[in-house]
């Protein structure tokens, strides 16, 4: 994945044998981390290890170190590895290279050992795996690092953690640390009980400025590179850019479900991208959940106060949780993720630090209780604002609550990723999104509405360009206040802060190669860039392949996503072009477009078989891409004559040979 920071950053000191020596440190946390998640588990390892055992922990991020160098890792130390498995298997970003040296044949570490002689045997080390079972490949990132080490002589300590994104992650964590950390207290000869009654450390420090630069205040910016806004910028996760929105509009026929359009300049950027790629935006939380939190821990009459929040421990790798000098409100808008459901062990420890013996009560058996806590908190999708709200003793500020706690427990606001669903052939400097925005109502908690964050900030975002005034809009507002890089009100331009992820995902090369697409729902994004980009090449007077999409949604006259656009699309395609639909909720029985793939069977076949067509899969992961692909199966069987075996392996061929690719998420 093209990664590439501006030159500064790779300056760091990669050997961090010489770092954790400098520093004193005797256990290293690396992680692999795509969008934060990983990372925030790092940091969580790391605090605990300090505050209940004493251990002298530091955190990073192995894009930053020269693993070779783990054949010298010190015997007194410990190593702990947070890795995320992304998509379908894969390394995240940022351990792309660990990955790639730790997989090949034969490693080689710093001091030329051969692999078979097992080099590591002075590492000792901890796992914890995070991925998401409804991928095909669970955990295979953190399985395979651990396989590996051991393998070439290390010594893993306790048992690997796995945690399962798809729903239990926190639990998977929770329920497996305790006995890691016994194992851990019991190789580095330290006795448990006896520190863990220490009292608690800050782990930040927190002064409120009074006089500082206005220019260098932090208000939402991710980067240092974006309050100096010059000269030529490689964006990415650590450095979104700023691209202001000029067109958007709302693509369902219907009211009472939302799926928005949106189409971000990025001229004069130097961004550039090929269909297929992805697109990471930061959202914004909502100014009601800002409101609410800066309220209830009593933050509110000094919400514009210019503060800096740095790291306690002066050999902290990280020494800003998040961009300094800002604001409390800005902490809370842009930088911590307070729309997040909180966690059981984030209540447990907040119990001692509220006011009244009733709210510790009530805080410390929902901590202990793992019922009461999926019920109340976990399936009602409680936010710390809403549960402390609960508690207040008659509405009053919990200001006993202190805020380097929630700085530290809280985890960071993160990015999402979408498939672009235009091609840069069309429009290069415009990049177009396709969400379908989520809200539901918890069964346990039937009255209250749960809003997706990402996606409602973009209905919002669209909402106020357009100007379009809706009763719902009461639920999720946008900041609009001053010094508001985002939201420029007098002149209605919103910006939002993205940049564009790789990806595999990728037209043939050769325009004359057939082309099967699957991808109901907003599935249909990325697809919408390949029409367009086949559409564009035969106008050119390009010879195209045949280019075939199955599109499924509920109703015709509902949900059809860009149905005009997409008649224009094909008219120009003409006999090489074919949409395929299915309408689900028409029928009594549904209709789905592995049952248009059945009736197609033969032409689908024939495309693959004997004119080296490609397969694409978009969309849901856990049930739509699962079934596409038992049923591709299906067809080999019945139409290339293969019993069940043989045509699972011709399936699982095309995957290998790259002519069935996949871009699904759950
Ligand atoms: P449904 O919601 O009526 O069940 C986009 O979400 C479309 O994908 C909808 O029409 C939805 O139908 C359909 N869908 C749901 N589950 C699916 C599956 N397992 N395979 C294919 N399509 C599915």
């Amino acid at each position: 994945a093209a990664k590439t920071g501006p030159p500064a950053k790779k300056k760091k000191n990669r050997d961090f044998v010489q770092r954790m020596r400098e520093m004193d440190k005797n256990v290293i946390i690396f992680y692999g981390s795509q969008t934060g998640t990983a990372e925030d588990y790092a940091s969580r390892l790391a605090k605990e290890g300090t505050q209940r055992f004493g251990l002298r922990t530091m955190t990073v991020d192995v894009e930053d170190c020269d693993m070779t160098l783990l054949d010298v890792f010190p015997s007194d130390c410990i190593a702990f590895f947070c890795m995320a498995t992304y998509g379908e298997g894969e390394p995240t970003d940022d351990a792309v290279e660990f990955w790639e040296m730790i997989t090949s044949e034969n490693p080689e570490f710093s001091t030329g050992v051969a692999a078979e002689e097992k080099p590591l045997q002075s590492l000792r080390y901890v796992v914890f795996a995070l991925g998401n079972s409804t991928y095909e490949i669970f955990n295979a990132v953190g399985r395979t690092v651990d396989d590996k080490l051991t393998e070439f002589g290390a010594r893993r300590i306790g048992n690997r953690g796995e945690g399962d994104d798809d729903g239990s992650l926190e639990e998977d964590f929770l329920g497996w640390k305790e006995d890691m950390w016994k194992a851990v207290c019991d190789v580095m000869g330290i006795d448990q009980n006896a520190i863990h009654a220490s009292a608690r450390v800050p782990a930040y420090k927190i002064t409120e400025l009074e006089s500082f630069d206005p220019e260098k205040v932090y208000y939402g910016e991710h980067s240092e590179q974006a309050l100096m806004a010059n000269g030529y910028q490689t964006y990415d996760a650590k450095n979104p850019y700023a691209a202001p929105i000029h067109n958007s509009r709302e693509l369902f026929k219907i009211q009472e479900r939302n799926c928005v359009h949106l189409e971000m300049d990025i001229t004069g950027s130097g961004i550039t991208y090929q269909s297929g790629d992805h697109c990471a935006i930061w959202p914004i939380n909502p100014e009601q959940d800002v409101y609410r939190i800066l309220h209830v821990l009593g933050l509110w009459e000094k919400r514009d106060t210019v503060i800096m929040v740095e790291s306690t421990d002066p050999s902290a790798t990280k020494k800003y949780p998040f961009p300094v000098p800002t604001t409390y409100a800005t902490i809370f808008r842009n930088y911590l993720d307070i729309h997040t459901t909180t966690s059981r062990q984030f209540i447990g420890t907040l119990a001692q630090y509220v006011p009244t013996e009733e709210a510790r009560a009530k805080l410390t058996s929902l901590g202990e209780d793992k019922e009461a806590y999926r019920v109340q908190v976990a399936d009602a999708h409680l936010t710390l604002g809403e549960l402390l709200e609960h508690i207040s003793p008659g509405g009053k500020p919990l200001d006993t609550i202190p805020l380097d706690l929630i700085i530290e427990s809280l985890p960071r606001l993160q990015l999402r990723y979408y498939s672009i669903s235009s091609s840069p052939k069309a429009t290069p400097n415009s990049i177009h999104l396709t969400a379908t925005v989520l809200s539901y109502n918890p069964p346990t908690a039937p009255h209250k509405t749960v809003y997706g964050l990402a996606t409602n900030y973009l209905l919002q975002v669209h909402r106020k360009l357009r100007n379009i005034q809706h009763p719902e809009t009461a639920p999720f507002y946008l900041y609009s206040g001053p010094r508001n890089k985002f939201h420029d009100e007098s002149n209605n331009i919103i910006r939002l802060a993205l940049h564009v992820r790789r990806t595999n995902f990728k037209l043939p090369s050769n325009p004359k190669t057939p082309i099967v697409m699957v991808g109901p729902g907003t599935g249909v994004a990325p697809f919408r860039g390949f029409v367009i980009e086949r559409t564009y090449l035969k106008s050119e007077g390009v010879d195209v392949g045949d280019t075939v999409l199955f599109y499924g949604c509920r109703r015709r006259n509902e949900d059809f996503l860009y149905e005009e656009e997409f008649e224009e699309y094909f008219k120009i395609l003409g006999d090489k072009g074919k949409l395929i639909t299915a309408f689900s909720r028409e029928r009594e029985h549904k209709v789905y477009v592995q049952h248009r793939l059945r009736e197609q069977k033969e032409y689908i076949w024939d495309l693959l078989r004997n004119r080296g067509g490609y397969f694409y899969v978009c969309g849901d992961a856990k049930n739509m891409a699962r079934d596409v692909n038992s049923c591709l199966i299906q067809i080999a069987q019945e139409c290339g004559g293969m019993d069940s075996g043989s045509a699972t392996n011709y399936v699982k061929d095309l995957r290998n040979q790259n002519k069935y690719q996949e871009d699904v998420w759950s």
